[in-house]
């Protein structure tokens, strides 16, 4: 049948009919917010690129926690600024590294009342940016595994509830699935970075964790934003190593591979919303030329409705707020 006895306008009449029909939602559930750790007390550096995020020491970020605890997210990704760094990241490795020490603190005062996802990576803690050990002015692969690996026991060791690497090497969910358990952390899940991209929506970031590459860029590691087989084989091979969540990065450029991610494996899916994508949507609202809550929310539905079950966004607290108001 089709018009005029077919009128799709009927569903749309008012909002009881459109949101009864409505095929997507947002929940604060599927939120993780990202948060990035430094060392001292009392300290909060704003990241001037991203409005509203900030380096924060350990105490404010139990406050920080507290407050996205009260909207109702219910997880956070940390990013640690350590007090120094080295070729190799071994700074990230420790007992005592900047984000070790927030896990205990967090866990101590929020228990598992707060989901603690932890990113594994070294180009926050290396001296030339780049995610690993450099041979030959390039990232090594299989000698970057052992510090990943390192890094990643001892993030659980600290208490992360999930570990999330996301520095693109071959092999490493591998290695971090056993090198986890080997020593005792076989329930602790892997939410591997699978299709990560190399990407200019990072660029905020790199102000913010302080991890800009001193030469060269990571598309030796990072995928080329033309490819979507080649994603595909990234997260199968994730998948086969063991990885529990697999993630699309960046999102909102990206959903046509968030939405096959999804179609082709029965695995839940993340979608990481990056700094760039939040930064574009905050200067423009600024500017008054969009409607920055509107535009918020639509672009986190349109990613839940490519297929993702988990989103990691800037806006994850003032996204919550909004649907508490609803
Ligand atoms: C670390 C890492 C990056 C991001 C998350 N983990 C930066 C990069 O790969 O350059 C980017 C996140 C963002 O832009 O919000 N490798």
């Amino acid at each position: 049948m089709s018009f005029p006895q077919t009128r799709l306008r009927r569903l749309r009449k008012n909002p009881i009919l459109r949101n009864m029909i409505s095929e997507t939602a947002i929940s604060a559930n599927d939120l993780i917010m990202p948060l990035f750790v430094c060392p001292g007390r009392n300290i909060n550096n704003p990241i001037s690129s991203m409005p509203g995020n900030s380096q924060l020491s350990i105490d404010l970020i139990l406050e920080e926690c507290t407050k996205i605890l009260a909207v109702g997210v219910k997880s956070v990704l940390l990013f640690g600024i350590p007090e120094s760094k080295d070729e190799h990241g071994h700074v990230a490795c420790g007992h005592n590294g900047i984000v070790q020490k927030a896990i205990r603190a967090i866990k101590e005062q929020f228990g598992n009342e707060l989901l603690l996802v932890a990113d594994v990576c070294n180009c926050e803690y290396t001296t030339h940016g780049h995610c690993g050990t450099i041979v030959d002015g390039d990232v090594d692969n299989d000698l970057t595994l052992v510090t990943l690996a390192s890094q990643a026991l001892s993030l659980a060791k600290a208490g992360a509830d999930i570990i999330a690497p996301s520095d693109m090497m071959d092999g490493r969910v591998k290695k971090i699935r056993e090198t986890l358990d080997e020593n005792g952390y076989s329930t602790t899940p892997i939410m591997a970075y699978s299709a990560k991209y190399a990407s200019g929506f990072y660029g905020p970031f790199r102000e913010a964790a302080d991890s800009a590459p001193k030469f060269g860029d990571r598309r030796s590691y990072q995928m080329n934003p033309a490819n979507s087989d080649e994603a595909m084989r990234e997260i199968a091979l994730d998948i086969e190593e063991g990885a529990d969540i697999v993630m699309v990065k960046p999102a909102m450029s990206y959903l046509d591979i968030i939405y096959r991610a999804k179609n082709t494996f029965n695995i839940p899916v993340a979608a990481y919303s990056v700094s760039g994508e939040f930064s574009m949507i905050k200067a423009a609202g600024a500017n008054d030329w969009i409607d920055q809550e509107r535009i918020m929310m639509e672009v986190a539905l349109s990613i839940k409705r490519a297929g993702a079950d988990i989103i990691i966004t800037y806006f994850a607290k003032e996204i919550a707020e909004v649907l508490n108001r609803k």
